[in-house]
């Protein structure tokens, strides 16, 4: 009998869009080319999904994965790596690395070293300097490019872009969604004495205070309606931003991490210290339930975990001179499972955030959607098993998570990507063949 598919994928409960049912999904040359009942039909390789649900392939739209230059924290092949165990088929990596990914030659570059060994399909931000304004039409448009990269206030690296006029003239140039990460830099500089007065990770949330935040996105939300640039507001942490943001415009989207939706102060920074360090900082319940609402009520368009591993020596310094930021690539999907076993959204809503929404603000082409013609990239998840994360199970080179010890209801078993079996029950599979992920002309 000739073999129709690659792959079937059996008797999995998918979420598709038309809804949520209990299928077949028969896999070609690495896209969905069928869902139904493929009763007898022939497969090449069989997947036996009964008793466990298929979900789009998540995409987790913010991750530093180090490289170049800061391979002791993380390269493309552990943070792929990791992002595969975790149930996560495509990343959007972060330009802040040494040297910065700023122009062509660095963006090539790494797309050079990065070939062969993806666990997990890529596409890599360019960040916007002072330097490289009139580049960035050009380079946003590169093959493998997620889009521009701004930092308006300082965290780990040496990207900022602090000035309006400056900021102004990136958001001219190109058209493509510009993520930012909006903390206001005058604000962090006036206040930083709080930090090294206080000397205890605990004042972070005080020093990179919530009006640090919201004078950032204002400028933001004032600068993205005069120039009309689609601006993709990261990591937000505060209600007063979330209220702000419900008067948004349609050129502003909008991400939460699931470590603040998981995390508060003052218990966060109590029991991690500088572990639960990272910019925008980890705030109180107030906060987070604010997140919580705004999941809810539609206003956050997707999650990134901000993947921004650092070694536990470099963590343990004394704060400030600790650096910010903490690994969550492979936490996501069961920390998001866990939140959905509570009840706080429902796995339409986390299928949203995770897979559809990345889609359509980012304009990713043939993903986020079990589709036929679409991209087989699938999170096989079991909604009862419950295990508890821990720091040996992190395969990030860090070697920790913020989630040591948390017991969780709902795991990640098995990640696909266009059609090929990465990971299964903790063990990656086959080789990193990750590829560059494509974007449509229009986005
Ligand atoms: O805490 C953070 N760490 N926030 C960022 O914006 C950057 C990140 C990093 O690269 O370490």
């Amino acid at each position: 009998m000739t073999e129709k598919y690659d792959l079937i994928i059996q008797g999995g409960t998918c979420i598709t869009p038309s809804g949520v049912t209990i299928t077949d999904v028969g896999v070609r040359d690495g896209r969905i080319v069928a869902l139904g009942d493929l009763g007898r039909a022939a497969g090449a390789d069989y997947f036996d999904a009964r008793g466990l649900h298929v979900l789009p392939g998540v995409i987790d739209t913010q991750v530093h994965f180090r490289e170049p230059g800061l391979e002791h924290k993380e390269n493309l092949e552990t943070g792929t790596a990791a992002a595969a165990l975790g149930g996560v088929t495509g990343v959007f990596d972060m330009p802040n690395t040494k040297p910065l990914i700023a122009d062509t030659e660095t963006f090539t570059e790494k797309w050079r070293n990065a070939r062969g060994r993806l666990w997990c399909d890529a596409a890599f931000f360019v960040g916007a300097t002072a330097g490289n304004v009139n580049e960035l039409a050009e380079l946003e448009r590169l093959e493998g490019c997620a889009g521009v990269k701004i930092f308006m206030g300082s965290s780990t690296g040496d990207l900022l872009v602090d000035d309006d006029a400056v900021l102004g003239r990136i958001l001219a140039q190109g058209s493509r969604r510009c993520s930012v990460h909006a903390e206001d830099e005058p604000r962090l500089r006036e206040r930083k004495r709080i930090a090294e007065e206080a000397a205890d990770p605990a004042v972070h949330p005080e020093w990179r205070d919530v009006e640090t935040a919201v004078r950032a996105v204002k400028r933001l939300l004032k600068l993205s309606h005069a120039s009309r640039r689609r601006v993709h507001v990261l990591h937000v942490t505060s209600a007063e931003e979330m209220a702000l943001l419900r008067t948004r415009e349609d050129t502003v989207t909008v991400e939460v991490t699931p470590q603040h939706l998981t995390l508060a102060a003052p218990e966060a920074y109590e029991r991690l210290g500088t572990l639960a360090q990272q910019n925008p900082p980890i705030r109180d319940v107030r906060h987070r339930d604010a997140l919580w609402a705004a999941v809810r009520d539609g206003l956050v368009d997707c999650l990134g975990s901000d993947h921004a591993p650092h070694t536990k020596e470099e963590k343990d310094k004394p704060y400030p001179a600790s650096p910010s930021g903490m690994p969550g690539v492979q936490t996501l999907v069961p920390i998001m499972l866990d939140h959905l076993h509570a009840g706080r959204l429902s796995l339409e809503r986390l299928v949203d955030l995770t897979s559809a929404g990345p889609a359509r603000i980012f304009g990713i082409a043939g993903k986020g959607r079990t589709a036929p013609g679409y991209d087989a990239d699938f999170t096989i998840v079991d909604l009862r098993a419950k295990r508890t994360i821990s720091n040996r199970w992190i395969v990030s080179r860090c070697g920790w998570t913020p989630f040591d010890g948390m017991k969780v209801t709902g795991w990640p078993v098995a990640t696909v990507v266009r059609g090929a079996v990465v990971a299964r029950d903790g063990q990656l599979i086959g080789q990193a063949q990750g590829a560059p992920i494509r974007f449509l002309e229009t986005a």
